[in-house]
């Protein structure tokens, strides 16, 4: 009679909430949205870490969930724990691997994990002398939580000069990471972190840029795919050997050892897969096309590596399925989405996870950038997004979404006809 208390509102938490249901008694999601409402799961309306830790312990929460990095970097779990609560996640001290940007590359380079060069800098002065110096293009990186909005790639330096001034007339000592721009493809890798065991899921691509073609502003994912065939299981297993095994030993070392979602953000480049950045969390839209690839029971695995003991968390065989999954967004997202727009009906086969959604006049309507995930499985990827594009454009909603995700999948595919 177990029951999970899961964090969040958006279409990843309700992933997770559909497969921790699969075999718990009882799924609350703490605020989640009026679409988990409709397919049964019960709602609580609270944010605040003090409210949820009395919701817990009044509920007898044998597991909570933490889907998103605020609560993560703000806390949650050394507060939790101080309760003798069980919760899955970082401490606060190993949540700055995504919290702060300055951190984590100084952690990278002082263990010779492979990242683009770097340096941090903390005033105007310093970052215009860097700035007149670098080779093009670059990247410039605010070091906090920025929700994917935080990189900014420069061609040309007085670009880079006029973005930094308006920078330190915010905040005169702003941290920046200014760094090597890095070229190659880009996938992640999602680790489940016990104090004794790391169980890695099947890697994901994401699609991060709001228009077709990856161009148009960052978002936090307009789709994503997975497994993805066309990178070979050898640089998977480099990339896990060089970039998720060092950090978690390079954690422990430093006295924060990280447990929790390991989200690795790889860029395969010339040189071999280099560390991007590091997610203490499950990706979204990621999550929605990697667990249903789960083929074990996921409290019973998570409860093991909480306790460290042996886990046997299992997924479908690498060569069986492709889950795509395509996000679905009201015109105007990421800066000023619409709200209130009738949402499309899909076919019975399109798995749809809800995120920005309210009940208004006793149906779904949207309430947010990010609407609802929806993702098919199909033998390949060709197929996959031939049925789901045909279902997603019979439906003629008003949402937006990107027309490509998986292209370069697909041509991979179609390259080996
Ligand atoms: P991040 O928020 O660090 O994941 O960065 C968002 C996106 O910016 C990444 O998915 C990359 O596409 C791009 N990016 C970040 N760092 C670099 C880099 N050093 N070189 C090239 N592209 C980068
Ligand atoms: N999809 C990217 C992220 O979750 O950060």
């Amino acid at each position: 009679m177990a029951s999970v208390l899961i964090i969040g509102s958006g279409a990843r938490e309700f992933i997770f909430a559909k497969t921790f249901a699969n075999s718990v008694d009882h799924v609350f999601v703490a605020p989640g949205n009026a679409g988990m409402r409709e397919a049964g799961f019960e709602t609580v309306d609270l944010t605040e870490i003090p409210d949820l830790i009395t919701f817990a312990q009044s509920q007898q929460i044998d597991l909570t969930f933490v889907g998103s990095e605020a609560l993560l970097t703000e806390g949650i779990v050394d507060a939790f724990q101080a309760e003798g609560l069980a919760i899955f996640g970082p401490t606060k001290a190993a949540a700055q691997l995504e919290g702060s940007k300055a951190f984590t590359k100084s952690l990278l380079h002082k263990y010779d994990i492979p990242t683009a060069a770097s340096v941090t800098v903390t005033s105007h002065d310093e970052a215009v002398q860097i700035l007149q110096n670098h080779a093009y293009p670059v990247v410039v990186k605010l070091d906090g939580l920025a929700l994917g909005k935080g990189v900014s790639i420069y061609e040309h330096p007085e670009t880079a000069l006029a973005g930094i001034d308006i920078i330190y007339q915010q905040d005169e000592h702003a941290p920046l990471v200014i760094e090597e721009f890095m070229q190659g493809p880009e996938f992640s890798i999602f680790s489940f972190v016990g104090k004794e065991q790391v169980v890695h899921a099947p890697i994901a691509q994401d699609h991060k840029r709001l228009l077709d073609g990856d161009r148009g502003p960052n978002t936090g994912g307009m789709g994503a795919y997975s497994p993805v065939r066309w990178i070979g299981d050898d640089v998977v297993q480099t990339a896990i050997k060089s970039l998720v095994e060092p950090v978690l030993t390079a954690m422990q070392t430093e006295g924060t050892p990280f447990e929790g979602i390991l989200y690795t953000g790889v860029m395969l480049t010339a040189a071999g897969p280099k560390v991007i950045e590091y997610n203490v969390r499950f990706g979204d839209p990621e999550a929605q096309v990697v667990l249903p690839q789960l083929t074990s029971d996921l409290y019973q695995n998570i409860m093991a590596l909480i306790a460290g003991k042996p886990t046997s968390m299992t997924w479908q065989d690498a060569d069986a399925d492709v889950y795509l999954g395509v996000t679905l967004a009201a015109p105007g997202y990421p800066l000023n989405p619409e709200k209130g727009l009738s949402l499309p009906s899909l076919p019975n086969d399109v798995q749809i996870d809800y995120a920005g959604v309210k009940q208004q006049a006793n149906q779904l309507v949207s309430n947010g950038g990010r609407v609802l995930t929806a993702v098919i499985h199909r033998p390949t990827m060709v197929a996959a997004q031939t049925d789901l594009y045909a279902a997603l454009d019979q439906t003629h909603t008003d949402l937006v979404y990107r027309h490509d995700i998986g292209h370069q999948a697909v041509a991979a595919e179609l390259a080996e006809e």
